[in-house]
């Protein structure tokens, strides 16, 4: 709910925990007076103001006749450079006489009880979003700024975003504008940003915030792996429980910046917006710029609840609704399994297998068209390669269907190859500069999306494909990053504007193709997770979420994702072992386990499981299968962290309480090893829940020579007749099934079965192994279902 209170000049916007309170300052400057824990309409805002009573010193005083106000130290909103705000401005403008100074000044308010949408964005949408839209004017450039703030009230979510009008004659020259500005008295704060590359995406780090400018972004064109576009501000006192933190996330898939500044007053400014460098943008008279969205939430019980905002934001506010609960189909994905070496009877015999697994998605990864049999070759030339698929998609869709299963297809639309008949038709599409030799990237071009035509192009392109066969699922890949920044249809002066005008490029493309498909499930992919970001999340609903798909390495990708995106949106896939690439060993049911913390896929080739294996798969699809909505949808909770400690706990909680899943990662075996007492203080302290651990299996070969001495028959490890046990026998880990009251698993936690010691083995021993994990579900039962036997 957003309130005005006129005579005092304050904007107090609520969520349900939050406040966010605006003010306008004497000087007319639009100043911020808190965000944070939610604070009663009715109150003194007189309290919330900093005490100006005294010059402050070696500052310059904005007004002549009043020394004591320097815009240095104030709480802006909307500072810009040239009247004494020293910090980062979060607007910068080049106007037409060459001077930069701009001073915007409050002009007008209006409480809008929906949000307004603005054309080829990608932003958050809902009924019924009160927003606030403030005016304010540099009265000398006749610059007008708009600044939007939405209250998403049951998510504890406030966005932002601005819009630039020249109201002049004259054009001005936009050098930076970003989305937000939020300045805060430093509480300690930390930043913690989710960073990385290529198979080691969004990795937890945290720094402290020090005198200065903290500065994270991209200038990859993409919002890119080095930097999720997401970050945290907390507090020292802040966990996964409780404390107090801030989260921004930028709406946007192109190079961004997330500046966090601290000035000598111990006040910190934190912005987020596009990237201001290498950008300019000319707005002509009567033009106007519209800002990316920014996400703000604020959470005061640690980051679990700060994550659980942001995804309900996500769940119900960014992603197509048709696919809001939607049970997202397991799938079986080729590339792992064949690379480009395949062709149809290859295709069908993994898809029979596939089928016979449980798996619901076929899904033919990149190879399939133009002359691609490796990565030099065809991209744009999205007409099927009759050597490999002679009885063409359409055939192969149908085949996969009638075997029961959907249909889904790779494209990477944004891309090239000089081996293409794109590029022998269109050299002239492709971003580079004309004097220049291009720089290649995966042996690759990338199309310049600023090109109406190319958009036009791509769109029929595309459409043919999605119209010529039962495609219900398509994976769109970006596999590299833009250089060669210059089109030759922008003028000298519009240059700067490229790397924008190709992200709105993609999403006119995306709007429109989402819009004429709206069926077709997409899932985003920029080599894995270098794209991964709120903007292409309104577009697609779900993203690949990194090419690694090592078990251990995915502890700490998924970990680090789920704080800023829901598991309902993390492609997780199963793979062979050693992992492709690690090169590390894992276990078939952790691979499992913690992909079903997420979309579950099959990435490996199902051919040549070994009749364990294949067992094993089977039960492991037919339990998410039987527990999909609560693993793709359920509230998750992060427990231990894999950061910090040898184990990673997850939860994922139905919305009632009624039931959960528990997941237990470890990542080194301990000689001697710790006890487990799990506090799950999501759960109703009311209910009595069952927990049953999930049936899993492993190979006799974890034992090796042991088996000896665990076995009443003697086997030699190294015999034939090992070799053919092991892939058949499953060898059934220990069952734990507990029955604990609500308020126990609260208050004192759930207990599960003595680890492995050293000291000996048998059924009620939980062997865990290197990179061990189980899963527990927990539901509640009331006194006739306590006895029952529970099935799972
Ligand atoms: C990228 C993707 C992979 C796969 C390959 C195909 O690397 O991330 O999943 O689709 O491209 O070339």
């Amino acid at each position: 709910m957003i309130k005005a209170f006129i005579q005092e000049r304050i904007f107090h916007l609520q969520t349900k925990n939050t406040s966010y309170i605006i003010k306008v300052l004497p000087s007319k400057h639009l100043g911020n007076l808190y965000y944070g824990k939610k604070l009663d309409f009715d109150m003194d805002y007189n309290n919330l103001e900093l005490k100006h009573k005294l010059e402050v010193g070696s500052q310059v005083a904005y007004d002549k006749e009043d020394k004591t106000f320097t815009l240095n130290t104030a709480f802006l909103e909307m500072p810009t450079f040239g009247k004494g705000d020293f910090r980062e401005p979060m607007c910068h403008f080049r106007l037409n006489d060459g001077s930069r100074i701009t001073d915007f000044l409050y002009q007008n308010f209006q409480i809008l009880e929906d949000k307004p949408k603005f054309p080829k964005m990608p932003e958050a949408f809902g009924d019924h979003i009160e927003t606030l839209e403030i005016e304010l004017v540099d009265p000398v450039s006749s610059l007008q700024v708009n600044l939007y703030y939405s209250c998403f009230e049951d998510s504890d979510i406030i966005t932002r975003r601005v819009v630039v009008m020249n109201k002049a004659e004259a054009p001005v020259i936009i050098e930076k504008v970003l989305s937000m500005n939020l300045d805060l008295n430093n509480d300690d704060y930390s930043l913690t940003s989710f960073d990385g590359a290529w198979i080691k995406e969004r990795q937890i780090n945290q720094q402290i915030i020090n005198p200065g400018i903290l500065k994270i972004d991209s200038k990859k064109g993409v919002s890119s792996a080095d930097h999720n576009p997401f970050v945290v501000l907390s507090n020292p006192y802040c966990n996964e429980h409780q404390g107090k933190c801030y989260g921004f996330s930028l709406i946007y898939s192109g190079s961004f910046e997330a500046v966090v500044e601290r000035n000598p007053y111990n006040q910190i400014r934190m912005q987020m917006g596009i990237n201001s460098f290498d950008f300019y943008w000319e707005l002509l008279p009567d033009q106007s710029f519209v800002s990316p969205e920014v996400v703000l939430t604020f959470s005061d019980q640690g980051y679990n609840r700060l994550s659980q905002n942001l995804h309900d934001l996500i769940k119900n506010h960014i992603i197509n609704p048709d696919f809001k609960t939607k049970n997202r189909p397991v799938l079986f994905n080729n590339w792992e399994a064949t690379m480009f070496d395949f062709n149809q009877r290859k295709l069908l015999n993994l898809a029979k297998k596939a089928r016979q697994l449980g798996v619901e998605l076929f899904v033919l990864d990149d190879g399939w068209f133009g002359q691609r049999n490796d990565d030099t070759s065809s991209l744009g030339d999205w007409f099927v390669n009759q050597k490999k698929l002679p009885l063409g998609i359409h055939k192969l869709a149908e085949r996969i269907n009638r075997l029961g299963m959907s249909f889904g297809i790779w494209v990477e639309p944004e891309m090239t190859n000089v081996d293409s008949e794109l590029y022998k038709n269109h050299p002239d599409w492709v971003i580079h500069h004309p004097q220049r030799a291009c720089s290649f990237g995966r042996n690759q071009l990338v199309l310049d999306m600023s090109k109406p035509e190319v958009i036009d192009y791509l769109e029929q392109a595309l459409t043919k494909l999605f119209t010529s066969a039962n495609i219900e699922y398509c994976k769109w890949d970006m596999n590299r990053n833009i250089t060669d920044l210059y089109s030759d249809s922008l003028s000298p002066k519009d240059q700067g504007k490229l790397s924008h005008l190709y992200v709105i490029g993609l999403y006119d493309l995306l709007d429109r193709l989402t819009k004429r498909f709206p069926k077709i499930l997409f899932e985003s992919c920029a080599s894995g997770g270098n794209r991964f970001d709120l903007g292409m999340l309104y577009y697609m609903p779900q993203i690949w979420t990194s090419d690694n798909t090592d078990a251990f390495s995915r502890y700490f990708i998924q970990y680090g994702t789920y704080f800023g995106y829901p598991q309902s949106v993390v492609g997780a896939h199963v793979s062979d072992t050693p992992s492709m690439q690690v090169l590390r060993k894992t276990p078939l049911e952790t691979r499992f386990n913690l992909s079903a913390f997420g979309l579950l896929g099959y990435e490996l080739d199902i051919s040549l499981l070994t009749p364990f294996e294949k067992k094993v798969i089977k039960k492991q699809i037919a339990f998410y299968k039987a527990h999909q909505q609560l693993f793709q949808f359920g509230e998750l909770h992060r427990l231990a962290s894999p950061y910090k400690q040898n184990e990673m706990h997850l939860m994922v909680v139905a919305p009632d309480k009624t039931e959960a899943m528990l997941g237990i990662f470890q990542s080194f075996e301990q000689p001697n090893a710790e006890f487990n007492k799990i506090l799950l203080p999501m759960l109703d302290e009311k209910k009595t829940y069952r927990i049953v651990k999930r049936d899993q299996y492993f190979n006799l070969e974890m034992f090796g020579h042991l088996v000896k001495h665990a076995l009443p028959i003697k086997l030699n490890a190294k015999a034939m007749f090992f070799h053919l046990l092991k892939n058949r026998y499953l060898f059934k880990t220990e069952t734990d099934d507990q029955i604990v009251e609500g308020d126990v698993l609260v208050n004192n936690g759930f207990i599960p079965k003595q680890k492995f010691m050293g000291t000996g083995y048998n059924d009620q021993i939980r062997l865990m192994g290197d990179f061990g994990s189980r899963i527990y579900y927990i539901r509640e039962v009331n006194e006739n279902e306590k006895n029952e036997e529970f099935k799972l």
